[in-house]
C-alpha cells in the first residue's frame, strides 16, 4: 500500500468511527464500538502492520498519524459515554419525584431532668458560697448512718426513717448526712461542703418516694453560731425562690444537732394569706437543720472545745415540687416526656 493510501484509508476509518460513535445509543453499543476501533486487535492498531510497506521515511508518520486518529476517537468516546451518562441521570430524575416539602428525619435531643436541674441550681447556691461538693456511698454501715450521728441504739429515732437493710448487714442510707461523719473523718477542719445525693426509705405516698434526694451541709470552724447557718439559708432560700422569701427557725429535733431547727419560708403561693398548700398557715418547711451536736464532732475525730459546726438537710424533689408547683412527687420518676418537656 503505498503511504498515501494509508493516509487516506486512515482518515476514512477516523469519519466512520465518529459516525459509529454518533450511532451508538447506550453504553453497551459504544463499549463495542470502541472495542471495534480502538482494541488491541482494533482496526486503528491494524494499521501499524503496513509500516513494513512504506518507505523507511514515512514509517513515523504513520506512528503519528495512528496516534493522533486513536486520540480523536478516544476524546470522541469519552465525551460520547458522559453524555450517555447525564442522559441516563436525567430520565431517572425525571421519573422520581422529589418532594421537597417532605420534612426531614430529626433526631430528637435529650434534656436535663428537671430533678438534676434543680439540683444543679441548689449546687451552684452553695459553690458560689465557697463549699465544696462531697459525695458518700448509697449502700451504707449502719455506723456513718445512725451510730455515729448520735443516735443511740435502739432509739426510736432510727424507726422515724423506715430503713431498707442490705444482706450484708449495711443499709440503703436514709439520709445524706453520714457524708458529714465521712468527711470530718477524711479532712481537717474548717470544713465548708454540701453532699447532694439519693437516698433511700421504706416510704411511698404522693409526697414521699422510696428514692428520692437531699442535699447536705456542714460547715465547720472555730466560732459558729445559729446566726450562721440563718444566714446562709436564708441567702439559700432567696436565691432559689426570690429575694423577698422571708424564713423563719422553728425549734425542733434531731439527734445529731442541738439545737435543731426546722426551716420555714413564708408560703410563696397564697402570700402568707395562707393556702392549702401551707395548709393556712403562711409557712412552709423546706429542710432541717442545727448545730452539730458535740457527739457527733467527737465521731467525726474533731474537738468539739476548739470547733463548732452547723448542718442542714434538705430534699431535692421537695425544693422541685415548690418550684414549679407540682402535687405528686412520683411524676419525677414515670419518665412521662409530655411532663418532662415542660422544663425544657
Ligand atoms: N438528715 C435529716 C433527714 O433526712 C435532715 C437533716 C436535718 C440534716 C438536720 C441535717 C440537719 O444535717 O442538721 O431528715
Amino acid at each position: 500500500m503505498s503511504s498515501e493510501l494509508v493516509w487516506s484509508k486512515l482518515q476514512e476509518l477516523l469519519a466512520e468511527g465518529l459516525r459509529s460513535v454518533g450511532d451508538a445509543t447506550d453504553e453497551n453499543a459504544l463499549v463495542a464500538v470502541q472495542k471495534k476501533y480502538l482494541g488491541k486487535k482494533g482496526s486503528v492498531q491494524a494499521y501499524m502492520q503496513h509500516m513494513r510497506e512504506l518507505a523507511p521515511e514515512d514509517r513515523p508518520k504513520l506512528g503519528a498519524l495512528v496516534n493522533e486518529v486513536r486520540d480523536k476517537l478516544e476524546a470522541h468516546f469519552a465525551a460520547a459515554e458522559q453524555a450517555l451518562r447525564d442522559a441516563k441521570l436525567k430520565a431517572d430524575l425525571k421519573l422520581r419525584r422529589v418532594d421537597l416539602s417532605l420534612p426531614g428525619r430529626s433526631r430528637s435531643r435529650g434534656s436535663e431532668h428537671v430533678l438534676q436541674a434543680t439540683q444543679r441550681e441548689m449546687e451552684n447556691i452553695f459553690l458560689q458560697m465557697g463549699f465544696e461538693i462531697a459525695r458518700g456511698p448509697q449502700s451504707e454501715w449502719d455506723f456513718f448512718n445512725f451510730e455515729a450521728l448520735n443516735f443511740p441504739p435502739d432509739h426510736p429515732a432510727r424507726d422515724m426513717q423506715d430503713t431498707l437493710m442490705l444482706e450484708n448487714g449495711s443499709l440503703l442510707r436514709t439520709h445524706t448526712s453520714p457524708v458529714q461523719i465521712r468527711t470530718m473523718i477524711s479532712y481537717e477542719p474548717p470544713i465548708r461542703i454540701i453532699a447532694p445525693g439519693t437516698v433511700y426509705r421504706r416510704d411511698d405516698d404522693v409526697t414521699h418516694s422510696p428514692v428520692f434526694h437531699q442535699i447536705e451541709g456542714l460547715h465547720i470552724e472555730k466560732g459558729l453560731n445559729l446566726t450562721h447557718l440563718r444566714g446562709i439559708l436564708e441567702l439559700f432560700a432567696k436565691s432559689l425562690f426570690g429575694e423577698k422569701t422571708k424564713i423563719r427557725l422553728r425549734p425542733s429535733f434531731f439527734p445529731f444537732t442541738e439545737p435543731s431547727v426546722e426551716v420555714d419560708i413564708a408560703c410563696i403561693f397564697c402570700g402568707q394569706k395562707g393556702c392549702r398548700l401551707c395548709k393556712q398557715t403562711g409557712w412552709i418547711e423546706i429542710l432541717g437543720a442545727g448545730m452539730i451536736d458535740p457527739n457527733v464532732l467527737k465521731s467525726g475525730h474533731i474537738d468539739p472545745e476548739v470547733w463548732s459546726g452547723w448542718a442542714f438537710g434538705v430534699g431535692v424533689e421537695r425544693v422541685a415540687m415548690l418550684l414549679h408547683g407540682i402535687s405528686d412527687i412520683r411524676l419525677f420518676f414515670e419518665s412521662d416526656l409530655r411532663f418532662l418537656k415542660q422544663f425544657n
